[in-house]
């Protein structure tokens, strides 16, 4: 089975974008650190960023269809700024019953007050933040525990 981890806004930037923030790992980085844990467990990663709101709708529609078949377990989300403000999200979430460990880098709780509210907490089966980069790993882990 596979896992998607799918990325939102700006998380192309990582490593270079604000690194006192979100640290000096790339990407690419933490696609290896999730290939190499997914490996572990004899799981795949379909490993995704968009910095498009309705790419990313598309790409949990596509999730709940591929764990409608079988063939996905769940989605490790780290939506980006669309945290803050992504009914859309929040409901394509629901909408399309995907099992989604929501991930944040940073710990958002200690940063400006516009990034204390989720729209995607209330829909996802469990919250890592503030964890660095670790966080996707640690959401892996925990998705992998719920659903298998
Ligand atoms: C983030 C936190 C968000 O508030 C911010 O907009 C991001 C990254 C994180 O991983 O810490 O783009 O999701």
């Amino acid at each position: 089975s596979t896992i998607m981890v799918l990325n939102g806004p700006n998380l192309n930037l990582l490593g270079q974008r604000e690194p006192q923030t979100y640290g000096h790992e790339t990407l690419a980085d933490v696609e290896a650190m999730c290939q190499e844990e997914a490996a572990k467990h004899g799981l795949k990663v379909d490993f995704r960023q968009s910095n498009h709101e309705g790419a990313l709708v598309d790409a949990i529609h596509e999730a709940g269809q591929l764990i409608k078949a079988g063939k996905m377990l769940g989605v490790v989300f780290n939506p980006g700024a669309y945290t803050h403000t992504s009914i859309a999200l929040h409901d394509a979430i629901k909408g399309a019953e995907v099992p989604v460990v929501e991930v944040h880098i940073s710990n958002v709780h200690a940063r400006e007050a516009f990034r204390h509210h989720s729209f995607i907490s209330p829909c996802a089966v469990g919250i890592v933040i503030g964890m660095g980069v670790q966080g996707y790993v640690l959401g892996m882990q925990g998705l992998i525990k719920k659903l298998s």
